[in-house]
């Protein structure tokens, strides 16, 4: 895949996925804008991407002001051109809480930066494709936007449930400007926003109950993705969610493999024996 002559804006690309997304496109010759709201991240992303001979810009905002966004891809604009890919990766997780002890604050900021945060950059960014009549919009949303988060709560569930209605209501909108819009739903992947909710033990439970491929995503398998949506080649993939999750939603991970493979035994014995009598 080459993105020669690309501009790309990753919000979110500081760290994390985000960071392995901004990379990727630049390794693949994008120029790449980096957001995200504090500085000391992009700064550095922006130049790793520069020693390796890329181009990188770093702009500070944040994706839950609008005018903040606004600004960002004003920047983009005058600094590396009109922008030809957006991937909406910045999201926030905090404390996890039930429900009923959630106090109202911690809601509103989660759905504020996840959700208002991708509305935000969709309608900052979507003047400039429907003029251009070409674009791709990347939403990371999450596997939450398809069940119960095991690591967050309500609040984040709910923002990334969220994130699926907005991903139909722009895929339609802007299907008749040749511009594309899909979201990708990743499982558990290793970034310091997990790495540093959790421990090693829940991880890996979690992995072995429930990640039938046995590994955490890793930043790169999303990059990759996201590169794929971005590309000529997924011109007529418009309005989906990607799940990239090890199979987590087959329901079933390497514990329970012992299990199911002697059970599978037992019943065939069965089946040879009824059918010798
Ligand atoms: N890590 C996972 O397991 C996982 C799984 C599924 C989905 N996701 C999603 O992937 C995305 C990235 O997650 P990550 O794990 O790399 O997170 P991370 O915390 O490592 O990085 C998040 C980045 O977003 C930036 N950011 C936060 N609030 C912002 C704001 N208001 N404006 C601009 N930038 C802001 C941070 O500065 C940081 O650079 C998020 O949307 C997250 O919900 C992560």
């Amino acid at each position: 895949m080459n993105f020669s002559g690309k501009v790309a804006l990753v919000t979110g690309a500081g760290q994390g996925i985000g960071e392995e997304i901004a990379k990727e496109f630049a390794r693949k010759g994008a120029r790449v804008a980096l957001m995200a709201r504090r500085r000391e991240g992009i700064e550095r992303v922006a130049e790793e991407i520069r020693r390796e001979g890329g181009r990188a810009l770093a702009l500070c905002g944040d994706v839950s002001i609008e005018c903040s966004m606004k600004n960002v891809v004003e920047q983009v604009v005058a600094e590396l051109g009109e922008p030809d890919i957006l991937v909406n990766n910045a999201g926030i997780q905090r404390t996890p809480a039930k429900l009923f002890e959630m106090e109202e604050k911690l809601w509103d900021e989660v759905l504020a930066v996840n959700l208002k945060g991708a509305f935000f950059a969709c309608k900052s960014i979507a003047p400039y494709m429907m003029k251009r009549r070409h674009g791709r919009v990347i939403l990371i949303s999450s596997l939450a936007a398809r069940r119960m988060s095991f690591f967050g709560s309500v609040d984040y569930t709910v923002s990334k449930y969220g994130i699926s209605g907005l991903n139909h209501h722009f895929a339609w909108e802007m299907a008749e400007y040749g511009v594309t819009v899909n979201a990708i739903c990743p499982g558990s992947v290793k970034t310091p926003m997990l790495v540093n909710s959790t421990t090693k033990e829940y991880l890996e439970t979690i992995v072995k109950s429930t990640i039938p491929l046995g590994r955490m995503i890793l930043p790169e398998d999303i990059a990759a993705t996201t590169l794929f949506l971005a590309s000529e080649e997924a011109a007529m993939i418009t309005g989906q969610e990607i799940e990239v999750t090890g199979g987590a939603l087959l329901g079933l991970g390497e514990y329970f493999r012992p299990m199911i493979n002697q059970r599978i035994r037992e019943m065939r014995e069965k089946a040879a024996r009824r059918e010798q009598h």
